[in-house]
């Protein structure tokens, strides 16, 4: 057993939770819109072919805003396709997943979806094989009301109000190789303050975010920010950052302390930022916006890819649909722990994906719709954090990992929303409990503890369509309240939320 000390203080805020912090991320990608969400003819579809099941679970997950339509996909997408009648549209190749779109969901569609799962739309423009021209025009179709050619065929359409989308991504990972139209971010740093000048010469509400790397790993990364800000600073609201993580052969303690790896990049983009600010003499600061984060097993995706016959484009077919496990709901906790840590400037996050591409729910065709092991500490979470974010004093023993170094053995984000604490903590040991002690003499009116998480005897377990609860939430009831100390203890590879009342 390892013992953790933690200490809470009203007054050490880091700043005010943004609700944006729990967004999702929808791609056309696989059988994410077709097959997923989209299944008309399955018994759980309203006639609007949306399954009600799917609804449900999206609702239950917690997930505010919701990027889309890409990813990779937006880089070769012409909006224009996806309104109209649905009888009309055109089946493009997607270059970006080797696939047939077919167009039956587009910006109409999926707006309705968000509308019945009361989530907000954040909108990609394609910024690969287009640019200036069909961004203003896409502005000009969501947010204006009326009486321009453009505005009254989204009227036409049958949406007579705007859209009213506030938050768009200027372009997707344009720093990748793999990106259609990928640029030098010299060139994307010019491009993207033009596009977001004339964007927001037609709507002037518009919140803005600019591509940052598409990994800490970026050859370019560092240098990639710096010179898109140059370029963009006054332009612009927020800039990207895109972080995948999984386990390499058998490395669980490293995996394990993802959240270190996330700290480090979000550091390093903050300083970069704040250091163009310092440069231009700047009263802003630039927000990020972590709109791609999660486990992915990306090697298992390059494994799979290979060369595709010219006449084999398939229409959503089965791509990345990893299966996640306990220690990976551990470490998507551990990453919500790091983006609540920097609330301050984390104030939007997306968790890529949501439906059957390396998503937290799974569903099978004319089949049932089940959450993975990673739903729970993104529904625990986005439900449980609310108000302020603690900075969290932690006087931790380590565990040694290959990739980072020794780490703490715990993580923990506290969150308060004036009457009650909401801690989060995971703990990285791969083999023993850690009792954790909080001094909470800061918070004299608190007298009730609960907590619960996720663990279990095999950390690769697992939910399937055929044991689709093989993994839940379980209550930890070793949480107690002595006067001002919580003490609560934490099984190996672990999340926890603690509510203190
Ligand atoms: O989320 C899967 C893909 O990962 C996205 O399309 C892309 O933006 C990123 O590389």
């Amino acid at each position: 057993m390892t013992r953790a000390h933690l200490t809470l203080h009203p007054a050490f805020r880091i700043g005010t939770v943004d609700r944006r912090l729990f967004g999702g991320f929808v791609e056309h990608l696989g059988r994410h819109i077709y097959d997923g969400i989209h299944e008309p003819g399955h018994p759980a579809a309203g006639p609007d072919g949306f399954r009600r099941d799917v609804i449900e679970l999206v609702k239950e997950l917690g997930v505010t805003t919701i990027r889309y339509p890409g990813g990779n996909f937006v880089s070769g997408y012409r909006w224009e396709d996806g309104v109209g009648p649905a009888g009309e549209r055109p089946q493009r190749l997607d270059l970006a997943w080797h696939s047939t779109e077919t167009n039956r969901v587009g910006l109409h569609e999926f707006q309705d979806w968000l509308d019945l799962v009361s989530s907000e739309l954040m909108l990609a423009i394609n910024l690969g094989t287009r640019g200036l021209p069909e961004a203003i025009e896409l502005v000009e179709y969501a947010n204006l009301p009326s009486g321009t050619a453009v505005a009254d065929r989204r009227r036409a359409n049958g949406r007579e109000e705007p859209f009213g989308v506030t938050m768009w991504c200027l372009g997707n990972e344009m720093d990748g190789p793999w990106q259609l139209g990928h640029r030098d971010a010299g060139d994307y740093g010019k491009l993207a303050s033009q596009v977001a000048k004339a964007m927001r010469l037609v709507d002037n509400r518009l919140q803005l975010v600019v591509c940052g790397s598409s990994g800490r790993n970026m050859p370019t990364f560092g240098s990639w920010e710096r010179t898109v800000l140059e370029h963009t600073y006054d332009d612009v609201d927020f800039i990207s950052c895109h972080a995948y993580y999984q386990e390499y052969d058998g490395d669980l303690a490293s995996f394990l302390a993802s959240g270190t790896d996330m700290d480090a990049f979000i550091d390093a983009v903050v300083a970069t930022a704040d250091h163009v600010r310092a440069v231009k003499r700047s009263e802003k600061r630039i927000q990020i916006s972590f709109d791609e984060w999660n486990v992915w097993y990306f090697t298992r995706w390059n494994a799979q890819e290979g060369t595709h016959a010219v006449d084999d484009w398939p229409v959503a077919p089965r791509l990345l649909e990893d299966v996640y496990s306990v220690a990976d709901a551990v470490t998507v906790g551990g990453l919500l722990i790091s983006l609540l840590n920097h609330a301050d400037r984390v104030t939007s996050a997306s968790l890529a994906q949501l439906v059957n591409v390396i998503a937290p729910i799974m569903t099978e065709p004319g089949g049932p719709a089940w959450r993975q092991t990673t739903f729970y500490p993104f529904s625990l979470t986005s439900r449980a954090a609310r108000g302020t974010a603690l900075a969290v004093t932690l006087d931790a023993g380590t565990v040694t990992t290959s990739r980072y170094g020794d780490v703490p053995v715990v993580a923990a984000a506290a969150t308060t929303d004036g009457d009650a604490i909401q801690l989060f903590l995971q703990n990285r040991d791969t083999t023993a409990a850690t009792t954790v002690t909080v001094d909470l003499t800061g918070f004299p009116a608190l007298t009730s503890a609960s907590a619960t998480g996720i663990w279990d005897d095999d950390p690769y377990a697992v939910n399937t369509m055929a044991a689709p609860d093989r993994v839940t939430p379980r209550t930890n009831d070793t949480a107690t309240l002595t006067g001002n100390v919580l003490t609560v203890t934490l099984p190996p590879v672990s999340w926890t939320a603690v509510t203190v009342a």
